[in-house]
């Protein structure tokens, strides 16, 4: 729901947002949504409120005082005549709210599955887990009858499904920007099968290089004088391929007794779908985020009316700051070449997109004080939205440095000319540019000599 926690109580950008999020998994018919850490951090309220009784939430450790679940610890499905149970652990948050405690896993996990039936043949269940990779590794060697975790490791991206003990461990990118398709064919026992046949074939293969390695020592070992030299190897070889040669049979009598007694396991594909900005939307969403923008529009305006505007947020914002026009005044030239740059356009670029009055989109294209640590972070939000005209685009400033001094003693308070990559990179994240090249970008916006 969230990128960092939010604290604030009633309405703001992120708690809208949230709520648009919620309703828009409802209309995609979501049947089960994890509670990670950051989704508390908005208070349980939120997420009851909005979500609403139907909404799917699940955690099976988030307990109130009284040591009941807050929310569904499970839900049960049903495909053939498999059940298929999808439950979920939440991870440790710094900051809960106060009413709620989060289990450890290794308190909830054996009671929970006790409740869901997990000795039955038939029952394949579904973790989705906010813990770490480490503590979902645990768990497949504890918890065997787990068949599946989906996972949100924010330290791993989009990970293929690997096989710990009889799980699945897979998750995909954090925050929706691929979509994960893993497409589950049931056998008649909930165990997984695809990897024995691959696993065969890779213990074939080293046994074939293994034979080679032995040949080519035996020959030697053959022509040479000493012998011994070579004995030593060879009975580790012979000792190791005797290993895998009693592996191999194991394995192939297990899938002989599989392919006997018609018992077939479980198997997979799967695939990640990057989501793209060209893809079309659907029509019925779409109008949910117009309509949050719109809302958004309204919160903040009432903050960034002019007859509202509180001089210490102003100052605050513009303290050191002179705005790209007076520039103008000295370097003619530079100001005409910035004027074709994209960057000065960029807040019309919102504008447009009626995002101007957005917090999540404002910071990048403004003029801020990049170079001053020292803004409070408080006043962050309102000095956004009340930026003077002046300050409303990528200006001078952003590259070179608060300028109020040096335009009124230019020798005394001088400017700094070059730009180090980190300034840039302030902005051009891989989120919102994913081919930043520094030389090559360099070279399209450095301001002309002279
Ligand atoms: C009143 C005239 C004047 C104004 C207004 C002015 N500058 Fe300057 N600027 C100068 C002069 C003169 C120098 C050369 C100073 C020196 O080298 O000692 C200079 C130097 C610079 C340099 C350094 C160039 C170099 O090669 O080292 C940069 C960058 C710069 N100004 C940016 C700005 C920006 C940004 C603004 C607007 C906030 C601005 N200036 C406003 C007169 C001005
Ligand atoms: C304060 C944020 C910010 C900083 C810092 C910043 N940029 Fe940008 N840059 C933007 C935004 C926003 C756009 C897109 C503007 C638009 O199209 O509306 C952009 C666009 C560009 C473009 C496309 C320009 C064009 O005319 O097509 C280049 C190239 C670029 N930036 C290079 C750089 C380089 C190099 C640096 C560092 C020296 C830098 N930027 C620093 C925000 C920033
Ligand atoms: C972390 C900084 C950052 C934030 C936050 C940001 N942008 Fe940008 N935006 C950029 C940069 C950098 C570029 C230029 C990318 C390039 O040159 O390829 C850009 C380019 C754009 C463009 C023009 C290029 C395009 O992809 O069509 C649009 C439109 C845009 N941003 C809209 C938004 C909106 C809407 C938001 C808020 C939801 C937003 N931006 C938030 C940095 C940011
Ligand atoms: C996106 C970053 C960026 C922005 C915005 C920007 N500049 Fe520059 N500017 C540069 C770079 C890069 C150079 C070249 C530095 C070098 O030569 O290494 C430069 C060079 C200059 C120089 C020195 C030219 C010389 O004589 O060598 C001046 C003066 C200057 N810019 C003024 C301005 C003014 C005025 C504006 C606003 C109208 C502006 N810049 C906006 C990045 C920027």
């Amino acid at each position: 729901m969230f990128k960092h926690p939010v604290n604030t109580n009633g309405p703001s950008q992120e708690r809208l947002t949230a709520s648009t999020i919620m309703q828009i998994y409802k209309k995609m018919h979501y049947d089960a949504v994890g509670v990670g850490p950051l989704d508390l951090s908005g208070g349980i309220d939120l997420l009851r409120t909005n979500g609403g009784k139907s909404f799917p939430w699940i955690s099976a450790n988030i307990l109130d005082k009284q040591g009941e679940p807050v929310f569904r610890p499970y839900i049960s499905k049903h495909s053939g005549n498999v059940e298929i149970a999808i439950t979920a652990l939440t991870g440790k948050a710094n900051t809960i709210p106060q009413d709620i405690v989060i289990e450890d896993w290794q308190t909830v996990l054996p009671g929970l599955l006790q409740t869901i039936g997990s000795n039955r043949e038939n029952t394949f269940i579904i973790l989705l887990s906010t813990l770490t990779n480490t503590e979902n590794q645990a768990i497949t060697r504890k918890y065997p009858n787990i068949s599946l975790i989906i996972g949100a490791d924010s330290h791993q991206h989009n990970s293929s499904p690997k096989l710990y003990n009889n799980t699945l461990v897979t998750q995909t990118e954090k925050q929706g920007k691929f979509q994960g398709v893993l497409e589950i064919f049931f056998g008649t026992e909930r165990k997984w099968g695809q990897e024995r046949k691959k696993e065969l074939a890779d213990l074939q293969n080293n046994l074939g290089s293994l034979n080679w390695q032995l040949r080519r020592l035996q020959k030697r070992a053959a022509n040479a004088d000493k012998k011994d030299r070579y004995s030593i190897s060879i009975t580790r070889l012979q000792a190791e391929k005797n290993g895998l040669e009693k592996k191999i049979a194991t394995l192939q009598e297990a899938i002989a007794n599989e392919e006997l007694s018609k018992s077939e396991p479980d198997r997979f594909e799967y695939r990640f779908v990057a989501l793209k900005k060209s893809m079309a939307n659907d029509h019925e969403i779409e109008d949910l985020l117009k309509k949050l923008t719109q809302q958004i529009r309204e919160l903040h305006k009432k903050k960034a009316t002019p007859g509202k505007r509180s001089a210490t947020t102003q100052q605050q914002a513009a303290t050191r700051l002179a705005g790209s026009v007076v520039c103008n005044e000295c370097h003619a030239r530079q100001f005409a070449f910035w004027e074709q740059t994209a960057h000065s356009r960029a807040y019309d670029t919102l504008v447009q997109k009626d995002k101007n009055l957005n917090l999540d989109c404002l910071p990048c294209h403004v003029t801020q004080d990049l170079y001053n640590s020292k803004v409070n972070p408080e006043l962050q939000d309102k000095a956004l939205l009340r930026l003077p005209a002046i300050l409303l685009s990528v200006g001078c400033e952003t590259c070179h440095g608060p300028g109020k001094k040096h335009i009124t003693a230019p020798e005394q308070f001088q400017m700094a000319a070059r730009v180090k990559e980190e300034t840039c990179l302030t902005c051009h994240t891989d989120d919102h540019d994913d081919n930043f090249i520094y030389e090559t970008k360099l070279q399209k916006i450095s301001c002309p000599a002279g």
